[in-house]
């Protein structure tokens, strides 16, 4: 197959990393808002390259590369919830070693706050906040305690 070829002849954007990991198919305009996710730039011991509105086979996208580090399972699902096409590609040695599609669980607690001031999540009572997923690729969701949808999911995230 000419794959190999295609690929040692394809430029990069941005040059690669020998250990880290790549976040790729972000949605479009959203590479800033997973950096905040990831803690970045407040925590500056990174090395990270972002590369913005890039035209992919699917359209424009974002990418996002992080040297040495992995993810952890709940920055992963944040990011779901603002890049819902995102991969993460885990890089060992120049080379891709895993690849995993980012995916929202059904319900999940804790990695936003609801919208709601006088919900029970954000009263002082110890109620951890508790989402459902109503739909995984736009994505929605919606608090459990008192059903109220945010108007925008990243202004959510905690
Ligand atoms: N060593 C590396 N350093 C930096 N980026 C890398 C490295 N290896 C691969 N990438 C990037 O990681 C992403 C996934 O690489 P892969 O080779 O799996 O591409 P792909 O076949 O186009 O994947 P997909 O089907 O998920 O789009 C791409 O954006 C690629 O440019
Ligand atoms: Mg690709
Ligand atoms: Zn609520």
């Amino acid at each position: 197959m000419s794959n190999v070829e295609k690929v040692s002849i394809k430029p990069m954007k941005i040059p690669r990393i020998k250990n880290g990991t790549v976040i790729d198919h972000i949605t479009s305009g959203n590479a800033l808002k997973v950096l905040r996710i990831l803690g970045i730039p407040k925590q500056n011991t990174y090395t990270v390259s972002v590369a913005m509105n890039v035209q992919g086979k699917l359209g424009k996208k974002d990418i996002v590369k992080v040297e040495n580090r992995e993810l952890a399972r709940e920055e992963v699902d944040k990011i779901a919830l603002i890049a819902p096409k995102a991969t993460i590609n885990i890089i060992r040695d120049y080379q891709v070693t895993e690849k995993h599609k980012v995916e929202l669980p059904d319900e999940f607690r804790g990695i936003a706050c609801c919208q709601n001031p006088t919900c029970i999540s954000n009263t002082g009572e110890p109620v951890q906040s508790r989402f459902i997923v109503l739909d995984k690729e736009i994505p929605r969701i919606k608090c459990y305690y008192c059903q109220r949808e945010p108007d925008d999911i990243s202004d959510r995230i905690i």
